[in-house]
């Protein structure tokens, strides 16, 4: 551990004095815990994500096109087929895992504890989101023969709730042996002044840095070095709160491999303008997804010579990536995007502060900023009824009311088709 006098300075010369003020009245333990977090810290990485907020993001400066993609609908027999048989042998011969991120706050949904352990009302007993996922992948396991590797990103917020809520209810019957969680990391939040914000427990306060997190943390936890030595040749990494997501989609699986490119990935046709889905186009000659908050109004509402939105492709984050890719990812530093958010925290007279407003930067990486480093990605369009109810506000659009109609309308649907 640094000595108190080298910690001082480090504050000073990084204008964080208000923390030296909370050391002074902190002994002892929490003093400890304070000086070890404040050296791991990286104050200039900090310091450039702060002057980064500065900046307006540029869209402009960029050569944006649309992008490839095929739709599933209208694959032949022939190249159905072909993408089918190659993706069931992947999974038949235990080359294939799959990862669901579950490291967000899920503020917007207002659920206590981790989303995957909220229960949606269907079928009148209701299901958790965790227990939807574990059928899917169930159900995928039944039908190749295998057990399929299921790893699961937590953080530091909620790891210890997941990991008892998974125990409490027997990991819904699947083998304990092949659920792994990981934890992703962390970077501290900024006032709108580029300050440290001090939480009650005498904490700096830091939050999840983002989906984008997920291979750094697949790497530095040794999650990547298990899948490697179970000999996983491709990894589909998806979102937690999609409940009709198809966590083994022989079609996507195939499509990339024929097509000989790393990485895949699932669209379906944007809703309306203003959506809150990220949507693929190439920029720069590089995939690449544009975030909702990030795209500009005019380039959401511009249509083809078809009058069909320009940038119609939405991210409905169903990834794919080959073991190859996830170790290259992993690498790499991706970059920050911004979000200005409500965080409380204590000042220097110790008095707890609860904004009304949003007072505070978080620092995310986006998993999508990864296709950048190739040249082409596999896109399949794909029916968004079937494939995309995603549980994500309280109420309204995208919510567990919305959710529970797409998911029951989908199986029943099912069911008569039998
Ligand atoms: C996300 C996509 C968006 C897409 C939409 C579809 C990203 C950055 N954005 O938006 O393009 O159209 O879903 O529903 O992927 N997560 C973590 N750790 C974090 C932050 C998030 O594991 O630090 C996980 C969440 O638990 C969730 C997923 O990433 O499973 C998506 O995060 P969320 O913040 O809800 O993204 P959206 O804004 O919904």
């Amino acid at each position: 551990m640094k000595d108190y006098k080298s910690i001082e300075n480090l504050l000073k010369a990084n204008n964080q004095e208000h923390i030296i003020d909370f050391l002074n009245k902190l002994d002892g333990d929490k003093k400890d815990k304070l000086i070890r977090q404040i050296e791991k810290i990286d104050f200039e990485q900090l310091q450039e994500l702060y002057e980064n907020t500065k900046r307006e993001v540029e869209i402009k400066e960029n050569i944006i096109e649309t992008i490839k993609y095929s739709d599933k609908e209208k694959l032949s027999y022939e190249e159905r087929n072909r993408y089918d048989s190659i993706g069931e042998q992947i999974i038949k011969s235990n080359k294939y895992a799959v990862v669901t991120m579950a490291g967000g706050q899920g503020t917007r949904l207002e659920h206590e504890g981790p989303k995957g352990t909220f229960k949606l009302d269907i079928y009148g007993k209701g299901k958790y989101i965790f227990e939807i996922l574990i059928d899917n992948l169930k159900q995928a396991n039944k039908k190749y023969g295998v057990t399929i590797p299921w790893y699961i990103m937590t953080s530091k917020e909620n790891d210890e709730a997941t990991r008892n809520f998974l125990e409490k209810n027997n990991y819904f019957g699947y083998d304990k042996n092949n659920i792994i969680l990981f934890m992703q990391s962390e970077l501290p939040l900024l006032s709108l002044e580029g300050k440290l914000l001090m939480g009650k427990d005498m904490k700096i306060k830091e939050a999840s840095d983002g989906n984008g997190g997920v291979f750094s943390s697949l790497r530095s936890t040794g999650a990547l070095a298990d899948m490697k030595e179970r000999g996983i040749q491709w990894v589909f990494i998806g979102g937690v709160d999609n409940v009709l997501a198809k966590l083994a989609d022989i079609t996507l699986l195939g499509m990339t491999v024929d097509q000989n490119l790393e990485i895949g990935s699932k669209s379906v046709v944007k809703d309306n303008p203003h959506e809150r889905v990220g949507v693929f186009c190439k920029m720069n000659k590089h995939p690449k997804v544009i975030e909702y908050t990030e795209l500009p109004s005019h380039m959401a509402e511009e249509v083809d010579n078809n009058g069909e939105l320009k940038f119609g492709e939405s991210n409905i984050l169903c990834h794919l990536f080959s073991i190859n890719a996830v170790e290259k990812i992993s690498k790499e530093v991706l970059i920050y995007h911004t979000a200005v958010k409500k965080n409380s925290y204590i000042n220097t007279e110790g008095k707890e502060i609860i904004p009304s407003e949003p007072n505070s930067y978080k620092f995310e990486a986006f998993i999508f900023d990864a296709f950048d480093l190739f040249d082409d990605m596999a896109i399949l369009r794909v029916k968004r009824e079937e494939e995309f109810a995603p549980v994500k506000n309280k109420e309204g659009a995208d919510s567990p009311k919305t959710a529970k109609e797409l998911y029951e309308k989908y199986w029943s649907r099912k069911e008569e088709k039998k």
